[in-house]
């Protein structure tokens, strides 16, 4: 089965934290990505043993068959998340029949390690599969409902949580997007339905509303904070939020502490659902190739901190997407950038000794 997936058509924009100068730090770090790589390894203990709380990442099943990435994963991590095998651009079939297929064999490896399972994502923007889209009214609704049940049903009492609603917010905050799901079913009622239908399912599974650009845009957070209280009030079964932190190296300090302790604020549980720290997308203008990653690392430290002192009650897991940077999507951006804990080689880096170091602290 290749496994080598066809890009989905995101709007170009959404994720892109680009200045115009980013291109100067492209340069800049372009020219000196020999040296970023050959940055001297350094020695960490496991990062799940280090945290109090569960640590994730992003996998691709094919890349669970390359064993020193399996033994990495399985020596560092106590939960994984499919990278993209369990959207529906994966498991939903032209035909409107499902292949779970990867994400079986990510759920298997995870079970046979002892590793937590996250199910990411069910209902998202992004995705407008025509097997859905083709039908209206009650077959729409009906099919809508049928996705869930089944791909919920498949990994109950498997999969401990799972991204409900994927990046409901407008990218500048103002409003909730505009989606096929929101259009056939209504811009609440979709989300609400989605929660219900999931955890009639799967009444042991935690529930997350997930969302990008939270540190870095405070009116999306409001935003999202918003809507989070919207759906609780209209009954959904909404157990935590999710921020997922792909930041860039110029975030500045306290953007993240900020959101963390504004997400928590609902009593919710809260996870950092996705980090990984760009060199690439930060406004290199004014910095070196080593400044850009002594911010890189103050960034993730902060994380590590400021996620360590919310309520141990309300924080589920800190995951990373991805452990080493040639696992990166950020790398089909730009290829000079390294935005992970762990080199092309899986040794871990100095921004990794930052992480563990506030975690210690
Ligand atoms: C990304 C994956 O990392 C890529 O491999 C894929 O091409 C696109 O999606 N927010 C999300 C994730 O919720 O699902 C996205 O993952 C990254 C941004």
């Amino acid at each position: 089965m290749n496994l080598t997936r066809t890009p989905i058509e995101y709007p170009a924009e959404p994720h892109t934290y680009r200045s115009s100068s980013s291109w100067v730090s492209a340069l800049a770090l372009a020219a000196c990505a020999p040296k970023a790589a050959s940055q001297p390894p350094v020695r960490i203990a496991p990062l799940k043993s280090i945290a109090p709380f569960p640590i994730g990442t992003c996998v691709q099943a094919a890349q669970l068959d390359d064993p020193v990435f399996a033994a990495l994963v399985a020596a560092q991590v106590s939960q994984l998340t499919p990278e993209w095998e369990l959207k529906m651009e994966y498991v939903l079939q032209p035909d409107g029949s499902y292949r779970f297929d990867a994400p079986d064999r990510i759920a298997e490896f995870a079970a046979d390690r002892g590793l937590r399972f996250f199910g990411h994502t069910l209902v998202w923007y992004a995705q407008k599969p025509d097997a859905l889209a083709r039908l209206d009214g009650g077959a729409f609704r009906d099919a809508f409902a049928a996705y869930i049940q089944a791909v919920v049903g498949r990994y109950k009492g498997r999969a401990v949580a799972w991204d409900v609603v994927n990046e409901a917010v407008a990218e500048d905050g103002d409003g909730w997007r505009d989606s096929l799901w929101s259009q056939r079913l209504g811009p609440l009622e979709h989300m609400r339905f989605a929660y219900e239908l999931a955890h009639a399912v799967d009444p042991g599974a935690a529930l997350f509303l997930n969302d990008y650009n939270l540190e870095s845009n405070p009116r999306k957070r409001a935003t999202f904070l918003a809507l989070a209280e919207q759906l609780l009030k209209a009954g959904a079964p909404l157990t935590g939020l999710g921020t997922q932190t792909h930041a860039a190296a110029d975030l500045p300090a306290g953007a993240i502490t900020a959101a963390l302790k504004d997400l928590a604020s609902l009593g919710l549980k809260v996870r950092i659902s996705e980090m990984d720290v760009s060199l690439t997308r930060a406004d290199g203008l004014l910095s070196s190739p080593a400044d850009l990653r002594s911010r890189q690392a103050a960034l993730y430290a902060e994380a590590a901190e400021a996620f360590a002192a919310l309520p141990a009650a309300q924080r589920f897991d800190f995951t990373f997407w991805g452990l080493q940077d040639s696992q990166s999507w950020l790398r089909r951006e730009n290829a000079a950038d390294a935005p992970l804990l762990f080199d092309d080689a899986g040794r871990a880096k100095p921004v990794a000794a930052a992480w563990e170091a506030a975690l210690r602290s």
